[in-house]
């Protein structure tokens, strides 16, 4: 029988004890506030910052939102968050992407104060991640650790093929799920015989931005598939990375989209946002 990794359920769990924590803050005094960055106004972006707004009143986290003109200069956006970094009422700083292309994206990600980078994409919380110190970690990587954790799927000791290399998925997907004890390899869209390290493994992540490019030819029998991906088909309907209805007899759990990863990545922000970097 194949497991359907329920992500909306998960998430609810998350959102749940993470809300109870922040009322136990609060009765002692101290509150969260995150700082939400957007600027212009692609359509994709406001629906995640509205989200994202709607996930920390849930939880009881105060929001600020910066909604900025699509012609902001790179200095104007740079000396908000100077004024952010410096605030101590604030606790998280997230930049809404993609910037509008006057603006240097990697100088934004590096203004961001590493201890209130709760998006973890600063070069400081990325190295942290890779040498196994504490620190921000990315938030879709870090709620796929927490699915297959929840899930009662143990990671230590198995093949993890991890397929795309990305900044935000890819990169530190492998490096977490190495600090679990997994054996991990990255593979891309380059890679040669893909297939066939696709087939080796216990566990397959995938990020590949590609449409249903995950067939049934790709997955070993019995294994544990994870679809990162998400797109909207001709018909209007959601599909992710992988081919669900040919891969998943296959496997001996998966995660559908939509309700898959997507919902963890807003409740593992808000979980950056209530933790900090942790010890
Ligand atoms: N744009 C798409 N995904 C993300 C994300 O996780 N964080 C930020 N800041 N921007 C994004």
């Amino acid at each position: 029988m194949t497991q359907l990794i329920d992500g909306k359920k998960i998430s609810q769990e998350i959102k749940d004890e993470l809300k109870e924590k922040v009322a136990g803050m609060k009765a002692r005094g101290t509150e969260r506030c995150l700082a939400v960055i957007q600027v212009g106004n692609d359509p994709a972006s406001a629906v995640y910052v509205k989200n994202k707004k709607k996930a920390c009143e849930y939880i009881g986290i105060r929001s600020e939102a910066y909604e900025l003109a699509e012609e902001t200069t790179e200095e104007e956006l740079l000396e908000l968050i100077r004024g952010l970094n410096e605030r101590e009422d604030i606790n998280g700083i997230l930049v809404q992407l993609p910037l509008p292309k006057q603006i240097d994206e990697d100088k934004i990600l590096l203004s961001i104060a590493p201890e209130k980078d709760v998006d973890g994409f600063h070069p400081v919380n990325v190295g942290n991640l890779s040498i196994g110190r504490p620190g921000y970690v990315s938030c879709t990587p870090a709620g796929v650790i927490q699915l297959l954790k929840r899930s009662g799927i143990e990671i230590e000791g198995k093949e993890c093929v991890v397929l795309g290399r990305s900044n935000i998925v890819g990169k530190p997907m492998a490096a977490l799920l190495l600090r679990e004890n997994g054996t991990v390899t990255v593979c891309h869209s380059r890679t040669k015989n893909l297939k066939e390290i696709t087939r080796r493994a216990d566990i397959l992540v995938v990020a590949i931005g590609k449409p249903k490019y995950v067939n049934a030819d790709y997955v070993k029998e019995g294994a544990v598939v994870i679809d990162v991906g998400i797109h909207r088909m001709e018909n209007k309907k959601l599909c992710g990375d992988v081919d669900f209805d040919s891969v998943a007899p296959r496997t001996s759990a998966i995660t559908p989209v939509p309700g898959g990863v997507g919902p963890m990545t807003i409740a593992m922000l808000m979980h950056n946002c209530v933790e900090g970097i942790g010890e």
